[in-house]
């Protein structure tokens, strides 16, 4: 049988451990074990119980409050007044679906969709990141005629059957559909392009695109899709050099493929020089605009909504052909909530604050990492920063350290997780309302954690 194989960061809890937690959090850890069964996972050796949140503050069930660097759901910060206030208003007037006529959906689709390109001119929506992806692939099918689909190494795009199947870091490469093919992440901090013969990590990464384009139709499927994450998150987050992405578009568009731009994560003006992280990979000259886009996450800042948008031309047979309703997606409380976060991002400049808090914390970083040598790289756009740990005198990625930095920040009272395939990168990606003070507070924290880790 061998030893089982461990499913996602080893930062989550060990239920083993259950024993070493105060009699109250593991009465509460095996009440929820009873009935949430095994799949699920908690954070941190001592896991959390937060009753409340603030801004970018969490408080746990004694009131210790925690400076949140890790969600970016409540991207408008924790219980934002004005969010809350659009979805009790609008729960207590009318909760309905997308079979009538509704101005809430209308408005908010104009706006939402200004906010992007314009040949992006169609949304649907749904009730999860993952619907979206599910979405997009079947109208990335249905458009291209092609099933094959190429992601990265350790991509994440959810849960449903269709999008888990390409979904390495959920159950590994192994766990991925015959119709499906994986390629090493564009990481520009361990692969060197000139010494594999490349001219920059852009057209490494298209030739690995395309090795994978070419496998897929020797064993006779056709491209549909190639589906990646603008900042590459869960393969340790990778946004730059910015524009890489452009050589591997036009080989998948070369093949009859499309792009589908997983903006679930990135998406909403974290990376701070842009509403959408795909941006970054155009040029001042010329734009580079996805096929499809999902978004989700911090859509209606924890209400369940998400959305696929696209090109008009790719839906246009689909529409014709399959007909689209979901029961939730696009209800009236959760337009409202996505209403108002658009208009909090726009009135409190959340995007700026992104691009102006980031650099500063980014500075603040590299500063701390010339006294600790295991932090190797510290990368990111805007609020999404990725800090990598690795072994002394190497690049190797060392994964207990950031084990032991995870848990000490946890226990100083900042809360972050991991990333990538190795779970060595740091992952910072607090409420986009994370101030200067913030970002002070999260590295002098930092600092002393791997003082204590290292
Ligand atoms: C990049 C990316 N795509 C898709 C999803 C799926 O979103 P959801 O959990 O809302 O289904 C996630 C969720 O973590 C994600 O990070």
């Amino acid at each position: 049988m061998g030893t089982p194989r461990r499913v996602g960061p080893s930062s989550y809890f060990d239920p083993a451990r259950i024993g070493a937690l105060d009699g109250e959090t593991a009465s509460l850890v095996r009440r929820r074990l009873a009935v949430l069964g095994p799949a699920y996972r908690l954070f941190y050796e001592q896991p959390l119980q937060i009753v409340r949140g603030e801004g970018v503050h969490l408080y746990d069930a004694d009131g210790v409050e925690y400076l949140d660097a890790y969600n970016n759901v409540a991207s408008a910060g924790h219980a934002h007044p004005r969010v809350t206030a659009a979805i009790a208003a609008q729960a207590g007037v009318l909760n309905t679906h997308t079979r009538y006529l509704h101005e809430g959906i209308v408005r908010y689709s104009e706006e939402l969709l200004a906010t992007l390109p314009a040949e992006l001119g169609h949304v649907m929506f749904t009730c999860t990141g993952s619907e979206a992806g599910d979405l997009a692939l079947r109208i990335a099918k249905h458009h291209t005629g092609g099933t094959g689909v190429v992601v990265t190494r350790n991509a994440y795009h959810g849960v449903t059957t269709e999008v888990a199947a390409i979904s390495p870091s959920l159950g590994g490469v192994d766990s991925l559909a015959p119709w499906v093919r994986w390629v090493e992440a564009p990481d520009a901090y361990r692969v060197d392009p000139a010494a594999l013969g490349f001219a920059s990590l852009g057209e490494w990464f298209a030739a690995q695109v395309q090795t994978a384009i070419d496998d897929l139709a020797a064993h006779g499927v056709r491209l549909a899709a190639f589906v990646a994450d603008s900042v590459f998150a869960s393969d340790g987050v990778l946004p730059d050099p910015a524009g890489f992405l452009a050589p591997a578009v036009e080989v998948v568009r070369r093949a009859g493929g499309v792009w589908i731009a997983d903006e679930v994560q990135p998406g909403f003006g974290r990376t701070g020089d842009a509403m959408w992280g795909f941006e970054r990979h155009g040029t001042a000259a010329t734009a580079l605009v996805p096929d499809l886009v999902t978004i989700g996450k911090p859509m209606g800042n924890g209400m369940p909504i998400a959305a696929a948008i696209m090109r008009p031309e790719v839906i246009e047979a689909f529409g014709r052909e399959v007909r689209y309703f979901n029961t939730f997606g696009g209800n009236a409380v959760s337009i409202a909530a996505a209403q108002a976060v658009l208009d909090v991002i726009r009135d409190e400049g959340l995007q700026a604050n992104a691009a102006h808090v980031g650099t500063l914390l980014k500075a603040m970083l590299a500063e701390l990492a010339a006294r600790h040598p295991a932090v190797g790289d510290i990368r990111g756009a805007g609020l999404f920063l990725g800090i990598e740990l690795v072994r002394p005198g190497g690049r190797d990625p060392d994964e207990d350290l950031a084990l032991r930095a995870v848990n000490g920040l946890r226990r100083r009272q900042v809360l972050i997780g991991t990333a990538g395939l190795h779970n060595n990168v740091l992952k910072v990606r607090p409420p986009l309302v994370f101030s200067p003070t913030d970002a002070e507070r999260f590295a002098g924290e930092l600092d002393a954690t791997l003082a204590e880790a290292g």
